[in-house]
């Protein structure tokens, strides 16, 4: 059985012992929970990949408490600098050049020149990075291209004894994973985009930040999480239903009063486990922390399919459009 601790000061030491072991650790952050190692630790980072099923060339993000232990491992530019004062801490992950000689393991930049980095804001993430004193490389804590976790029931379902400890601290604030900005080039561009959005950085900026989103199939994509089959559950997803085929189960979104079910029947009528409602009045954040769990909770192999109502592609909406596309391409 994988031990699931509630995260206080002494599950936190426990933690700290295991990590300085080279051992994993579920971690919860605002975003989505996290499989940590040591990212100074080569043989614990690989670890990370096996327990993940994760192909070796996708690199890792790290994670830290404070701006001095970023600034030892990656460059910042003046840019940089102050796109990290604004949103950190933060679910923003920026891309950056590594510092040549540094003391993180290759294989968390997977071989790349690049490290991703990010502060989170979750209390619990800091105050294990803090006691461990080393960097946390960490991906989402779920088997490579499916659904990310966003409680800690969900980490012991898709990880089981491959992580050491879950350190558990309810379902994760945001639900969404970071923002991953591209900061190495002329200019900074988004690689996934979450709850930061490419307009808030462009107003940080003064000058205009895009999307790049890639419609990668390999290797040769900028952001090797961009593979297109990425957040998917085992049935198909249907995206923009504005009616339901028989046996499909339905995501909401808004109000599903005068949606219909091609037998002629009422959505409204649905049986409990066949609904749910990412956010009956609209509101697209608490569509985000919604979005994974009740991806799941439908993912049942009675159900012919998901059928997902159409969610505005403005602020937040554009990640949660990025995971459903991604999850419907099969
Ligand atoms: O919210 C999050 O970001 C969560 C929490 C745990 O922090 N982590 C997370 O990690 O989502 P992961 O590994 O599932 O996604 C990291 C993304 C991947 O798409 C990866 O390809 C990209 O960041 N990435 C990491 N390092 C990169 C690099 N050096 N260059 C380009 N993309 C990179
Ligand atoms: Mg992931």
């Amino acid at each position: 059985m994988t031990k699931i601790y509630t995260l206080n000061e002494k599950s936190i030491a426990e933690a700290v012992s295991i990590l300085k072991d080279g051992g994993l650790v579920g971690m919860p952050t605002e975003t989505v929970y996290g499989l940590a190692a040591n990212a100074c630790d080569g043989v614990a980072v690989a670890k990370i990949f096996a327990a993940k099923g994760r192909p070796q060339f996708n690199p890792l993000i790290v994670h830290v408490n404070d701006m001095d232990e970023a600034r030892a491992f990656a460059e910042f530019s003046t840019q940089d600098e102050i796109i990290a004062q604004k949103f950190w801490p933060g679910a923003l992950t920026l891309i950056l050049n590594r510092k040549e000689d540094c003391a993180l393991s290759d294989l968390v930049s997977a071989g790349l020149p690049t490290v991703a980095v990010r502060i989170p804001s979750h209390k619990g993430a800091r105050a294990l990075i803090k006691a461990c004193g080393f960097p946390i490389a960490a991906p989402s804590a779920n088997k490579s291209g499916s659904l990310s976790p966003t409680t800690p029931a969900h980490v012991a379902q898709s990880l089981g004894d491959a992580v050491d400890l879950i350190l558990a601290d309810g379902a994760c604030a945001v639900g969404l994973e970071s923002t991953v900005v591209d900061c190495t080039g002329d200019r900074p561009y988004v690689l996934r985009p979450g709850g930061v959005t490419a307009e808030d950085l462009s107003e940080i900026l003064g000058e205009e930040v895009g999307y790049d989103l890639g419609e990668g199939k390999g290797q040769d994509v900028k952001s090797p999480g961009q593979l297109l089959k990425h957040y998917a559950p085992s049935i198909p997803v249907r995206l923009n239903a504005i009616d339901l085929e028989e046996g499909e189960a339905l995501l909401s979104f808004g109000g599903i009063k005068f949606m219909g079910v091609k037998d002629g029947s009422a959505a409204s009528n649905l049986p409990d486990d066949m609904v749910k409602h990412l956010s009956k009045h609209g509101d697209l954040y608490e569509a985000a922390a919604n979005l994974f769990a009740m991806m799941r909770a439908l993912d049942k192999p009675e159900h012919k399919a998901i059928a997902v109502m159409n969610i505005p592609d403005k602020g937040i909406g554009v990640a949660i459009n990025d995971r459903l596309k991604r999850a419907a391409n099969s």
